[in-house]
């Protein structure tokens, strides 16, 4: 349940601060995916959550950056990204074996928790997280500075956005969703999912929504975050950096680089809600069923699940890459700007 506005409203300031899609962004990632998932799915769902509200994705989608804060959540902070170590705006990709170190990645947490939150034998707190750590996680990976090693997901990459200091990565995560929808309260993000979801049903989305879940299989958690991964890291090649970090260190963005942002803003959320809404389908019920579209049986064999790779530290990085690295967990999974709370 969330907590009563008031008492969120005291609570503010003392939260940590979030990374990755702000609120606005998990939250509206949430509401898209609770306008197509199915009844059965959202059975599930509500069931497991033991939430019947008309919010009862967007209440957790934000539970995963409070916790890794926690002492006993501190081990799920590097999973909410994969730092690809590729090199924008030349070549953008993604590359499980070479970019996801021994400690985890989002991209082995998606395939992780989707087994997880499947499995009768684990406890119910168990389970719950899985899921709740799906949510949040499909959203993240739809963020193209969570797929990007460069600068550290754009962390150190200083910029302005209307005059105020931040950090490449902290506009797009909420500086600059948030200019386009005036707010970041859930009511705002309904709203911007509820125009997102019109445009996947009958709007500009329309025809490409279908080929948005190409490539997932619900029986293969890493192959499906790859393909969702791939998608959003060749964004920092053409859209992100397309002339290089240096071309937008220490520059205003509020402007023709928001221009450009935006468009891409709004179709990775889009994106990530309607996988999110297919990838719980195939988790509830073994095949993709959506509220307003039926697209048959897909490729899910409910516990026949391939898992996740044994953890160990990648083969054959060039020195650079372990050095990216070595620099990454010195700098921990912290947002870089101060001083703007949510
Ligand atoms: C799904 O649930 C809604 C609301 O509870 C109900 O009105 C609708 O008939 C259900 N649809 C199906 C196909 O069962
Ligand atoms: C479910 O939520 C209700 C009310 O919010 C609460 O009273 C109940 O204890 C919860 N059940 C479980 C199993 O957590
Ligand atoms: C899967 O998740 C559990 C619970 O968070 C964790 O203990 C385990 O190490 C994870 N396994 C892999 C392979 O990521
Ligand atoms: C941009 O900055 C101006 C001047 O500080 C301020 O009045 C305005 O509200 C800001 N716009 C947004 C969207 O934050
Ligand atoms: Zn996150």
């Amino acid at each position: 349940m969330a907590p009563p506005k008031s008492l969120l409203l005291t609570l503010l300031p003392l939260l940590p601060q979030v990374s990755a899609w702000g609120t606005l962004g998990h939250d509206t990632v949430a509401f898209i995916a609770q306008s197509f998932i199915c009844n059965k799915t959202r059975a599930f769902a509500q069931n497991l959550l033991n939430d019947s509200s008309s919010s009862y994705l967007a209440n957790v989608a934000t539970w995963a950056d409070t916790y890794r804060y926690t002492a006993e959540g501190s081990f799920s902070a590097p999973l909410h990204y994969i730092d690809a170590l590729d090199n924008p705006p030349t070549s953008c990709n993604v590359d499980y074996e070479r970019d996801c170190p021994e400690e985890g990645c989002i991209v082995s947490a998606i395939a992780n928790y989707t087994v997880r939150v499947k499995t009768a034998s684990l406890p119910l707190i168990e389970r719950q997280k899985a899921l709740k750590w799906i949510i949040h996680f499909l959203g993240d990976i739809h963020q193209p500075l969570h797929v990007e090693n460069l600068e550290i997901g754009g962390n150190t990459i200083a910029v302005s956005f209307n005059g105020t200091s931040t950090n490449l990565h902290h506009i797009w995560d909420s500086n600059m969703p948030e200019k386009l929808i005036g707010g970041y309260a859930l009511e705002d993000a309904r709203n911007w999912a509820a125009s997102l979801s019109t445009e996947i049903t009958s709007g500009k989305y329309k025809s490409a929504a279908k080929g948005w879940l190409d490539g997932i299989d619900g029986a293969d958690g890493v192959k499906s975050a790859m393909v969702w991964a791939t998608d959003a890291n060749a964004r920092v090649c053409d859209v992100v950096v397309p002339e290089g970090a240096e071309s937008v260190r220490g520059q205003e963005l509020d402007g023709a680089y928001y221009d450009a942002a935006i468009p891409v803003i709004q179709l990775q959320i889009a994106k990530a809600g309607y996988r999110l809404a297919a990838w719980l389908s195939l988790i509830a019920t073994g095949e993709v069923k959506m509220q307003k579209k039926h697209f048959g049986r897909m490729v899910a064999r409910n516990g026949e699940d391939v898992m996740v790779r044994e953890v160990r530290e990648s083969q054959g990085l060039e020195e650079w890459m372990v050095e990216a690295r070595r620099v990454r967990r010195a700098f921990g999974w912290n947002c870089g700007a101060e001083g703007h709370k949510h």
